[in-house]
């Protein structure tokens, strides 16, 4: 095993701390990327937990936000945080507060400055200077504020300008405290990912451990800790949460890991297949599989159904019915495991302390940990999504697996329109089929975010050579995000669009048109029920 492994990965920790700013994760996972790992909390976190962990970290990063620091009531660094030798990077408005609070001055700006911005370095700075710039020491970055810091705190310079906002930097002449007016977070930001690398690895003293090898070895070690010679049950969907942590738990685990894999009736084309062969056997994945086909049971509690949140709770609870009653049969398991993944416990950890947050309910899990006693295992409850990927594909997960566009719980449930009938399933499953293949030999799967096929039980007339067709139609779906929040309906080419369209009507003689939904969200959401 790695030497390594000996000083525990989250020995050398960052914190960062949330003001707010839409780009709180993205510098979470910013630092990840660079080789440490990180906690995020928010500013009003109880400040005897917040100073807890902050000496636990060797360095915080102060967010963005939204509000004014030249308002009295505005968000404040917590005092006990700024310690002379703990490095401190404070981000637009970490970097505001920092001036505020330390007796420089902030002033609000007539209007907003938002997008690209060229900053010009000093020569000296111990976070820029080492940078590779354009011709006079210029940098193009994200700038995206309002106020703007106008004069400097006592012991700190200027290391950065713009025309608009001449402190775009500063740094104390001998503690280890900067600040940023501009976002290095986002890509646009050339060199970001630098500035975060010498902040956190030379700043802040910090290896490099938290890598995907590391990762993975260090939660099999907790697995096996948290575990003992208990049995394992997880509800494997054949997404990409459940699918890792079912790699993860097979290695540590093994045998004393069932996987129980539901279906609904409601799955992809050969979905079933493709998770029977990713965890068969000879995957070299050591983990019962079992497979439960409650399609009958499904459908007939569906039957005469059509309103979509009726719908919902019926599959919900229809889930847990069959999750429970095969979770039962395995002798002696006490212990459930689940994908829950880091933003899930920032919007918890939020919520808990009083902010307003939305959680979303997960179909497959609610109430279960409860109503069978289990003890709860998350294995993932430390990674972004985009950990979970790499060390998906680290385990040795199928790309197409790791890589698969989000499906929802309720599955072809919430995209065969109105009642659910066994015969509409199977005409949406061959049409959203060759969706996707065609999507895929295009090159566009990747660069959409999500893409799907709809049913939609109207009947429209069509011609198919000489004969008359009157069936229903098929919509497609395909829209581009970054956080699922909001939306923009994916300008595919015509070429494709038509290419499908053609396959749809000609291989399917259930189908009498195709047609493109151009709704972006808001106001449409992305699933259509
Ligand atoms: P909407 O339709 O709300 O979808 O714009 C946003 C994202 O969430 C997915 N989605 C779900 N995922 N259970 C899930 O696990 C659900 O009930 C559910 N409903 C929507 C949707 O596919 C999209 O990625």
């Amino acid at each position: 095993m790695n030497a390594r492994l000996k000083s525990d990965i989250h020995d050398q920790q960052l914190l960062v701390i949330d003001f707010g700013s839409q780009y709180t994760q993205l510098i979470a996972r910013r630092v990840r990327e660079v080789g440490v790992y990180c906690e995020i909390l928010p500013f009003d976190h109880p400040p005897e937990r917040l100073a807890e962990r902050a000496r636990r970290a060797r360095g915080i990063v102060l967010s963005g936000g939204p509000e004014s620091v030249t308002l009295g009531s505005s968000p404040r660094i917590p005092a006990n945080l700024l310690e002379p030798d703990r490095p401190v990077l404070g981000i637009c408005y970490g970097m505001q507060a920092m001036a505020a609070q330390l007796g420089g001055a902030v002033g609000s700006s007539e209007r907003r400055e938002f997008g690209h911005a060229d900053i010009e370095v000093a020569n000296g700075s111990r976070l820029l200077s080492a940078l590779e710039f354009d011709p006079g020491n210029r940098l193009p970055v994200w700038m995206s504020h309002g106020d703007k810091v106008t004069a400097a705190p006592p012991g700190f310079s200027v290391t950065a300008s713009t025309d608009s906002a001449p402190i775009a930097a500063m740094e104390h002449d001998t503690r280890p405290w900067f600040g940023l007016q501009f976002h290095p977070e986002v890509t646009h930001t050339r060199q970001g990912e630098e500035i975060y690398r010498r902040f956190a690895r030379d700043v802040c003293d910090c290896e490099g451990l938290w890598t995907p090898g590391n990762i993975v070895a260090d939660a099999i070690k907790s697995a096996r800790r948290q575990v003992g010679d208990g049995k394992v049950v997880l509800g494997l969907s054949g997404g990409v949460d459940s699918s890792v942590v079912a790699a993860l738990l097979s290695r540590a685990v093994g045998e004393q890991l069932t996987c129980v894999f539901v279906d609904n009736g409601l799955l992809r084309k050969n979905e079933r297949e493709e998770v029977e062969a990713a965890f068969a056997p000879s995957n070299a994945l050591n983990l019962n599989l079992v497979t439960v086909d409650a399609r009958a049971e499904f459908y007939g509690k569906l039957a005469g159904i059509s309103e979509p949140e009726a719908k919902r709770k019926v599959i919900g609870n229809t889930f847990i019915d069959v999750f429970e009653r095969e979770a039962k049969k395995i002798e002696g398991a006490s212990w459930l495991a689940q994908g829950t993944i880091y933003p899930d416990v920032i919007e918890s950890a939020a919520s808990a302390y009083g902010k307003a947050h939305v959680i979303k309910s997960h179909h497959n899990v609610g109430g279960l940990p409860e109503r069978m006693s289990f003890k709860l295992i998350e294995p993932l409850r430390e990674l972004f999504k985009d950990e979970v990927r790499k060390i998906g594909m680290h385990l040795g997960l199928p790309r197409e697996l790791v890589y698969r566009h989000p499906f929802p719980g309720p599955g072809l449930g919430v995209r065969v329109l109105g009642e659910i009938k066994p015969r509409y399933c199977g005409i949406l499953r061959e049409a959203d089929a060759i969706f996707i293949e065609e999507l895929r030999n295009a090159g566009y799967y990747d660069r959409v975010s999500q893409a799907f096929a709809v049913f939609m039980p109207v009947k429209s007339v069509g011609v198919v050579g000489d004969a008359r067709r009157y069936e229903p139609v098929i919509a497609l779906r395909a829209v581009e995000t970054v956080d699922f929040m909001t939306a923009r309906w994916a300008h595919l080419p015509y070429a494709l669009i038509e290419r499908v369209s053609n396959r749809i009507v000609n291989e399917i003689a259930a189908v009498s048109r195709v047609v493109y939904d151009v709704s972006s969200k808001p106001p449409a959401t992305i699933e259509w029920e």
